[in-house]
């Protein structure tokens, strides 16, 4: 496995923090160009799948605003199971075709739902959540695993929302 040097780790870090912008207060700041160079900063020589999902989640922790969960459902034989993520613990397990994770990793496409309590078989594992976005994650032409983001505000998440993170997954989904 490739180690990153002490160096790389300092100039990562650094170029982090040189990068980092306040929080944006609306949905249409979001800089996504700028988050996914933070990202690709933060995952530069290092393999490991675990540690790159975890930076990145906590990124999008710290980065969005109007969220109250945000992480990934790994693919395991032929279930979603929990990833790295940040925010209440939740559901561990979600059958392909079940709940907005399972439907965008069915269908292979983003889906965004403005108000969760109009989604039929919607899995509640915070009840504070009311709009929600999920991205499946393909890597050489297989599902591996989907990126989930709640919002306890309805109608939260509109196509900037899917355009920037589905470009933040094509920086992340290498490194995987
Ligand atoms: N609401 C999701 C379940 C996962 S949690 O939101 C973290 C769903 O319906 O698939």
């Amino acid at each position: 496995m490739q180690q990153p040097s002490d160096r790389s780790v300092s100039s990562r870090l650094k170029a982090f923090a040189d990068s980092k912008p306040g929080t944006p207060s609306k949905s249409a700041e979001t800089d996504y160009g700028l988050i996914s160079k933070q990202l690709a900063g933060l995952i530069d020589g290092e393999s490991d799948r675990i540690a790159n999902l975890a930076n990145c989640s906590a990124l999008l922790w710290q980065e969005l605003s109007g969220i109250n969960w945000v992480g990934f459902y790994l693919l395991k034989r032929n279930r979603l199971i929990l990833g790295p993520f940040q925010g209440k613990p939740a559901c561990t397990r979600i059958n392909m075709g079940s709940g907005v994770c399972g439907t965008a990793a069915t269908m292979g496409k983003t889906v965004i739902v403005a108000d969760v309590h109009q989604f039929p078989g919607h899995i509640a594992c915070d009840a504070a959540s009311k709009s929600e976005i999920v991205v499946p994650m393909i890597k050489d032409g297989q599902l591996i695993g989907v990126l989930d983001i709640d919002s306890p505000s309805v109608d939260r998440f509109d196509h900037l929302d899917q355009q920037g993170l589905e470009n933040l997954l094509q920086v992340l989904i290498p490194q995987l």
